[in-house]
């Protein structure tokens, strides 16, 4: 085999055979493909596609590129939720709490973010103290104690996954729906959990644009799912504008928090008890998570999940050293709030980072302080610009130019829930 000839078939437009995908796939992990091939093959996957059954190897092909986690049993179903990314979401958050104290028991191995959506990690370290890196047996041991824990992927969980994406990362090449549903799922599939619902996001601030597309994927992810006895279901979910009024680590935490004492933003609280009742039907528990969610009862589990990772719950989080505001320059009703372009400016404003190696300021983001549909005055304040640099105001505002729009009519927003693949 040589990864000359695995390139030139699929460029070709022919079906890899499961022989090269399983030797690419393991020669790339243990560094007989070069990068550059690596990146070619990327390329040439996202121009020409792979069908179902290529698909389904390729994803087997990378969760045997590492170990499974081979959790023990905790005393409680596992289950869990991945998203495929979009401004705003830290729904995990408030989330896996709220399952949890519902009676299942939720492993989110997370990561961190690129680009201009944010990652989970990222916004829970903006918590004092918290650590990200647990042991499988600390895992094991938080599940079985408090039922959810939100921590780093392990090194040896999928390992060709985690180099074929900071590949495809700089190369133009995540948004390949084989590529996406084999890298999402080949490390839900690893990670051992016994149910997972997806949250599919659509629209200008997520990877698919189009409900067609995103459902495309949604289907690509059920169907790995259900080939490898992983009970699979997908909500297809808007993301043409971000979710709650808080982009940025610490600003979202402050959020979940809110919605974990029982308020918060309508959308947040929609979502995230569409998802939890998703992820306790399909483990047959018949717990209606709307009123654990308002109640309260799910933040006492926030915290003990926080300090069993040494964060101090009740710390204060980081504030920034500059705050702009952003006001409109007219009355009437906000009609557009870009999502892509609140994430774009957040991301310059220091919550997110351009290369791996970076750091993020915990305390740099965007606050709503109107959002579609809001009536406002001219002079209003639109939003908050927060961080650390100052001189990264001019970028945040030029990424936000045309994305927020004040008119005299309102229009229709599109629903939270787009759809659902069961
Ligand atoms: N999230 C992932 O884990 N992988 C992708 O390819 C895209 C989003």
């Amino acid at each position: 085999m040589n990864a000359i000839d695995v390139i030139i078939a699929k460029r070709d437009g022919r079906r890899l055979t499961d022989e090269q995908i399983d030797w690419v796939v393991a020669a790339y992990t243990d560094g007989d493909v070069a990068d550059e091939q690596m990146s070619a093959l990327a390329m040439a996957i996202l121009l020409n596609g792979m069908d179902a059954g290529e698909i389904a190897r390729w994803t087997a092909a990378m969760i045997d590129s590492g170990e499974r986690l081979d959790l023990p049993d905790v005393g409680r179903p596992l289950v869990d939720k991945h998203s495929t990314g979009g401004v705003g979401d830290k729904i995990t958050l408030p989330l896996a709490p709220l399952v949890a104290a519902c009676g299942a028991a939720v492993p989110q191995l997370s990561g961190r973010g690129l680009g201009h959506t944010g990652g989970t990690l990222d916004k829970l370290e903006s918590i004092p103290g918290w650590r990200a890196t647990l042991s499988v047996d600390e895992i094991a041991a938080q599940l079985a104690d408090v039922g959810a824990v939100i921590c780093a992927t392990t090194p040896t969980l999928a390992p060709a996954d985690r180099k074929l994406y900071a590949l495809r990362d700089v190369t133009g090449t995540v948004e390949s729906i084989p590529l996406i549903a084999s890298s999402i799922m080949s490390k839900k599939i690893a990670e051992g959990t016994f149910g997972l619902v997806l949250d599919v996001k659509v629209g200008t601030g997520a990877f698919m644009k189009t409900r067609e597309r995103a459902r495309e994927l949604a289907e690509a992810m059920v169907r790995i799912g259900a080939d490898h006895g992983l009970a699979t279901r997908a909500l297809l979910t808007d993301m043409s504008t971000p979710l709650g009024c808080a982009a940025g680590n610490a600003l979202e935490v402050a959020e979940s928090v809110e919605v974990l004492r029982g308020g918060g933003p309508a959308d947040v609280v929609e979502l995230t008890v569409a998802l939890a009742r998703e992820m306790l039907e399909l483990v047959g528990l018949d717990v209606d998570p709307a009123p654990v969610l308002e109640s309260g009862a799910a933040y006492p589990v926030w915290e003990r999940m926080i300090a069993a990772q040494g964060g101090d719950p009740s710390a204060p989080l980081p504030r920034p050293s500059h705050v702009e505001e952003l006001r409109a320059d007219r009355s009437g009703v906000v009609v557009r709030c870009d999502a892509h372009a609140v994430g774009t400016a957040a991301w310059r404003l220091g919550a997110g980072r351009a290369l791996k190696e970076h750091a993020v300021q915990a305390a740099a983001g965007v606050l709503l302080r109107a959002r579609p549909g809001d009536e406002v005055r001219a002079g209003d304040p639109l939003m908050e610009l927060h961080t650390d640099t100052p001189a990264a105001v001019p970028l945040a505002l030029a990424a936000l130019a045309g994305g927020v729009v004040v008119a005299d009519e309102p229009v229709v927003a599109p629903e939270l829930v787009l759809g659902a693949i069961r």
